[in-house]
Order: C-alpha cells, then sequence, then structure tokens
C-alpha cells in the first residue's frame, strides 16, 4: 500500500501562490500569465535554500517567467524550459536587459500616422480568430504587426511585439477564464487599437527604466529555450528548482494563450494542434510521447480512478489524462533529479485537483514518486486552499483544493 507523506500546515506562503500581487509592479505584469505565483514566493525560497550570486536556478515549466525574473532581481541565474512558444517568448522579453533611449526612438516612428501594410498579411484561419477580431480590428492588428516586423534589431521588435501581443485579449471578444478562453462581446472599436498599444509601450518603457534603476546585475545569465520538460538537454547542474507545472485539471495553455500562439507564433491549425498535443498530459487532449521507464504507479492512483470512475464522469478521457500525467510528472522530475547538484533543492507548487466528488491528493502522490525519481523528500507544505470548479461546486457543494509547495533534496 502506498503511504502518503504527511502535510505540513502554514500560513506563511498563503498570499504568494498567485500573481495577484505583482498586478502594480513593473515587467511582471506586461502579461497576465494567470498561472504564475508571485515574485516574493520565488524570494522566499531562494532565502530559504541559501542561494546567493553565483547559483543557477532551474524552471522547468517557466510560463510567465516569474522564477527568472525574480532570480534576475537578486542577482540569481536561471534558465528557464517551457513547451509554449509564446511562453518562452515572454520569459525571455521579460528578462532581457534594454536601452530606453533606443525603445523610444522606435516609439516616435510608430506615432505618426499608421499606414496600411502594401499587401494585407493574413492570420492563420483558425476559428476562434475570426469570434475574437471584427475584420477592421483585425486589420489594425495586422498593419502594428506589419509595422513591427520591420524593426531591424530583433530584442527591440520582439519588445514592441509583446506590447502588442499584450494588447490582444482587451480589443477581442474573448477573456481568460480559469481553463479556457470565453467567447464575450465587447465591441472594442477599430480606432482604439492604436492608442492602446502605443500607451501600452510607453508604459513598458517606463517600466524598463524603473526596474533598470533599481537592478544592480545586468550581467546576471537569464535564458528562456523551448523544450520540453521530460526530455531537455543543459550543460550544467543546478543549484535549485523553482517551479509550478501544470495541474491535473484540464486546463489547456494552448487554448488559455490562442490568440497570441495563433497571432505569432503558429502557422496553421496543424501546428497548434501539435503544440497542444505535445503538451504534459494535464488536459484530455495532450497524447502520450514518452516511456516512462522505471516508473511504478503508485497504488492510490487506481484506487482513486475507480472511485472517479462509479461518479461518473462527463468527459471519459479523464482516468486516462490522471495516470498520463502522474507517468509525465515522474518523466520530469527524473529530469529535474539528473540536472540538479547533490544537496540542491526543488520546490514545486502543485494544486490537488477532485473530479466526480472524489479529491486526488496530488501533492502527496508526487511527493512520493519523486523519490522514486531519486529525490528525499523534505517536506509538504500547504500553500492555500482554492475553490473548486463551478460545475463540480453545483454537484458536490463547496470543497476547496489544497494548493501546496513540496520540496525535495537531491541527497
Ligand atoms: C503553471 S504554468 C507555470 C507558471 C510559472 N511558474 C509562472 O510563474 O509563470 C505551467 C507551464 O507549463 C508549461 N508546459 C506544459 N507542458 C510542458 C512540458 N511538457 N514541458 C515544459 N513546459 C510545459 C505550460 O506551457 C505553462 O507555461
Amino acid at each position: 500500500m502506498t503511504t502518503l507523506p504527511r502535510v505540513t500546515k502554514t500560513t506563511k506562503y498563503e498570499s504568494l501562490i498567485s500573481p495577484v500581487r505583482d498586478r502594480n509592479n513593473p515587467i511582471y505584469n506586461w502579461h497576465a500569465f494567470k498561472h504564475s505565483y508571485s515574485k516574493e514566493l520565488v524570494e522566499r525560497l531562494v532565502k530559504k535554500f541559501n542561494l546567493g550570486e553565483d547559483s543557477w536556478v532551474l524552471d522547468p515549466f517557466s510560463g510567465g517567467g516569474t522564477t527568472l525574473l525574480a532570480c534576475k532581481e537578486l542577482g540569481i541565474n536561471s534558465k528557464g524550459i517551457d513547451i509554449l512558444p509564446f511562453s518562452v517568448f515572454l520569459s525571455n522579453v521579460k528578462t532581457r536587459n534594454y536601452n530606453p533611449d533606443k525603445l523610444r526612438e522606435q516609439l516616435k516612428k510608430f506615432s505618426g500616422n499608421f499606414e496600411s501594410a502594401p499587401t494585407k498579411n493574413s492570420l492563420p484561419d483558425i476559428g476562434i480568430m475570426n469570434k475574437a477580431f471584427s475584420s477592421s480590428v483585425k486589420n489594425e492588428l495586422l498593419d502594428l504587426k506589419f509595422k513591427i516586423n520591420q524593426i531591424k534589431v530583433i530584442e527591440i521588435r520582439d519588445f514592441y511585439m509583446l506590447g502588442l501581443l499584450g494588447i490582444l485579449e482587451s480589443v477581442s471578444n474573448t477573456q481568460k477564464a480559469g481553463g479556457f478562453l470565453r467567447v464575450v462581446e465587447k465591441n472594442v472599436s477599430a480606432k482604439e487599437v492604436a492608442p492602446r498599444f502605443l500607451s501600452k509601450i510607453e508604459t513598458m518603457i517606463n517600466d524598463v527604466v524603473k526596474f533598470n534603476g533599481g537592478l544592480k546585475f545586468n550581467k546576471v545569465k537569464v535564458d528562456a529555450q523551448l523544450s520540453d520538460s521530460r526530455k531537455f538537454s543543459a550543460r550544467k547542474k543546478f543549484d535549485a528548482i523553482i517551479t509550478s507545472p501544470p495541474y491535473p485539471n484540464r486546463h489547456d495553455y494552448t487554448r488559455i494563450y490562442g490568440l497570441e500562439m495563433i497571432f505569432d507564433f503558429v502557422k496553421n491549425n496543424k501546428e497548434l494542434k501539435q503544440v497542444r498535443y505535445d503538451t504534459l498530459r494535464s488536459h484530455v487532449e495532450a497524447k502520450k510521447r514518452f516511456k516512462a521507464d522505471g516508473y511504478k504507479k503508485p497504488e492510490i492512483i487506481n484506487k482513486l480512478v475507480t472511485k472517479i470512475k462509479k461518479a461518473g464522469l462527463n468527459n471519459s478521457k479523464v482516468p486516462e489524462m490522471i495516470d498520463g500525467y502522474f507517468e509525465d510528472m515522474y518523466l520530469s522530475l527524473c529530469q529535474m533529479q539528473k540536472h540538479l547538484k547533490v544537496g540542491g533543492k526543488i520546490a514545486l507548487v502543485v494544486s490537488n485537483v477532485r473530479f466526480g466528488g472524489v479529491s486526488i491528493p496530488v501533492d502527496q502522490i508526487l511527493a512520493r514518486i519523486g523519490e522514486q525519481a531519486g529525490l528525499s523528500t523534505e517536506a509538504v507544505l500547504t500553500a492555500r486552499y482554492r475553490g473548486n470548479s463551478a460545475q463540480q461546486m453545483g454537484k458536490f457543494k463547496r470543497k476547496p483544493s489544497r494548493e501546496s509547495i513540496i520540496i525535495w533534496e537531491k541527497t
């Protein structure tokens, strides 16, 4: 029988497991990445792990780049891995060093009259784009994209492109809602697009100035790379890993960040779907990519899956997803173990989930799977409790799920 590790209750991290605290923090707030934690959580963990200026931190699910940016501010080198091209782009643009004067020079060129692109470039023909934008808004966006693509210096071009990606949701008929992109009528006028973009860029440049002022460490090394947490290579070993993988809650990042992905990172629906299939099996459309040699499925998973099946589900693929999730996390934890120095620590933020009223203690199961990967569990710390989905709430009443930080050491 699988015995699960003890969970330590603490309120120390309660308010830190959310990006809300960084709403007004320059650069952290350049693009709403809803699935991130706060800069302060990274700061606390860096302190807890006694990391210093020569240390190297890895985030194999870098998302909005919070770990990388917070480490940069602390003078710590870092590397990020993510499978979503938009996440890699976001992490890199947020962590680069910029000369604000050069960014401003470019802004002057944009502030004049907006000329249309000589030949209309188009967006991939994917259903959501037609629902998301009126044709006049789409044309404005494409004109701006055309102009941005003329910028020769890659860093400046990327900075402006992130500014444009940053206004997409606000000028669209969509809204990021938990695990998906909801279509909502907003009726934005095409005239609003360019001013919103210019104002976004203005704010971003001011942020660079504020951030540079407080930044002592422009020589810090930081880089995000497009790769898979289950199979990546890195030349060095890391002192610590601070990360948060997708939770097995069916959220699909290729849909949540669908507008951004379609606007600049994929050529067609086939490419978008391929990224969707390749992501960690935390949602039902992801497919098995790698064999998990050496993995012994903890018995508790079968018991829980049987209960869930009995409870009846509105998606028959959930049990397979749960199995696949833990297999994929085993592979990711093996990679983390391999790239960690002896004595190095991992902090991994994860949430428990509930299907058919059955709660899955993802944190405790993962702690044991980490041990299979060669790590020693130091603690499973309760961070906070989150509400269940509206669907589950209606049927099974309010039963919040635990969100935890698992701490391992490579001994
Ligand atoms: C919870 S988010 C990470 C949030 C991040 N810690 C932050 O603060 O912004 C999970 C990330 O895992 C990425 N992901 C999903 N499958 C992956 C895989 N196989 N390898 C690497 N990254 C993956 C998603 O694209 C997403 O960006």
